[in-house]
Parts: C-alpha cells; structure tokens; sequence
C-alpha cells in the first residue's frame, strides 16, 4: 500500500492505494443520500404504521378474517342446529352481524336496541321465560311463545332457519354458556 498521488486539479481522494488502485473521496450524490434518508424514514412510518399503531390489516388479521368467513360458510350450511352449535355461531363475527342486522330490523320495536325489552322480554337478563338453553331461545323465536295471550308470533315464515341462527347468535353474544346455565328459567326449556 502506498499513498495515492494528489493532482491538485482533481478532487480528492482516499489515503490508500491498492495494487495500484485509488479512490476518489467524493461526496455521495445528493440524489443517493435523500434515497438512503427516505428509505429509513419509509422504514420507521412503516414500522410504526403497521405494527405499533395497527392502522391498515396485518398479516394475522387477514387470515383470521378469512377463517372466520370460512367457519361462518361451515356453520351456515350445518344442517343440525343443537346447543353446541348455537354457541359456536354466537362467537363468529359473521354470523352474529347479520344477526344484529335483522335484530335491528325485525326485534328492535319490543326487544329494544339495548335487548332489555318493554313489550317484548329482556333477552339480556339472567330469567328466560321459556328456558335457558340456546335451543329454547332458537324455538321460541322459530314457533313463537307457547303462551298465545301474551305471546309473541313465529318467526318461521319471515325469517327461515338461517335467520333464526342469525338472530339467535346475536342475542347469545350477550351470554356466555356459564352465565345462561345458572339462569332461572320460568317454564321447563321448550327445546333442549
Ligand atoms: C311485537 C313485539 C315483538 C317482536 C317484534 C319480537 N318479540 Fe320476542 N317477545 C315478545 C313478547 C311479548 C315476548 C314474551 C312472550 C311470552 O310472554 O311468552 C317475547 C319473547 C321472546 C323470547 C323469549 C324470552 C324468554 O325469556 O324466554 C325471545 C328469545 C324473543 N322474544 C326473541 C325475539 C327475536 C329474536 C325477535 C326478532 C326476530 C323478536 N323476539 C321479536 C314480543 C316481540
């Protein structure tokens, strides 16, 4: 290694020489550096957009967002609607939004938004007049209040079965199964 030899009419350049190779020490190009700068600045924004402040979908929602829609397919075309798949529904995001939807549309008037009732019963409280299981609620809301003076009318013709799971969805969104099993019931649960 030897020291380079400086022309005073050329910039300057690197204090090395190797097998006869020198440098010039120029200054980086404006150009490069603001590409250099931008890139870490790009790179912090998109840190911080994507994995301190959530903004946007990440990865992981993307796919439980997909697995979600592919369970709400697998629970709607179950055939058998039982307790167990009841619950199911009611902790699928899909499933229990177009509930809301139709709770909103179709309930709202007696059941009220809050779901504490006024004609209708509170579906929110800790007594179920027809019984505390989600077959119950699923039979009430299908063939209407056993009950024909005070009752309520069968949802069957307006809503089908998949609405009904809908509906009922939402309403046990409120519960969870511990809470539902230690409620009073009124009456002997009309559907098990
Ligand atoms: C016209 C008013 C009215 C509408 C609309 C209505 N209900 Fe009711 N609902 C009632 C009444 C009244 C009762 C109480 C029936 C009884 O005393 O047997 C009741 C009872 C119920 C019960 C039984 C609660 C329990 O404690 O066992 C459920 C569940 C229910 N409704 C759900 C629904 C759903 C879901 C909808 C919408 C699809 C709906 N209701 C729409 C008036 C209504």
């Amino acid at each position: 290694m030897s020291t380079p030899t400086q022309d005073p009419n050329e910039p300057p350049k690197r204090p090395h020489v190797y097998d006869g190779i020198e440098e010039y020490d120029n200054r980086l190009p404006n150009w490069w550096l603001w590409t250099f700068y931008l890139a870490i600045i790009f790179a912090v924004l998109y840190w911080f957009t994507w994995y301190s402040a959530h903004y946007g979908t990440s990865n992981e929602e993307h796919v439980n967002k997909a697995m979600a829609q592919l369970e709400e397919a697998q629970l709607a075309a179950l055939s058998e609607i039982n307790n167990e798949t009841l619950w199911q529904m009611s902790q699928n995001d899909g499933f229990v939004a177009k509930g809301e939807e139709i709770f909103m549309s179709t309930c709202v008037s007696c059941h009220g938004a809050d779901l504490k009732g006024g004609i209708g019963l509170n579906l929110v409280d800790h007594e179920w007049k027809w019984g505390n299981t989600p077959m119950s609620v699923f039979t009430v809301v299908t063939n209407g209040s056993p009950d024909k003076t005070s009752g309520m009318q069968s949802w069957k013709s307006q809503l089908g079965p998949e609405g009904i799971s809908q509906v009922v969805a939402f309403v046990l969104s409120h519960h969870t199964p511990e809470e539902m099993a230690s409620a009073t019931t009124l009456n002997t649960p009309i559907g098990q």
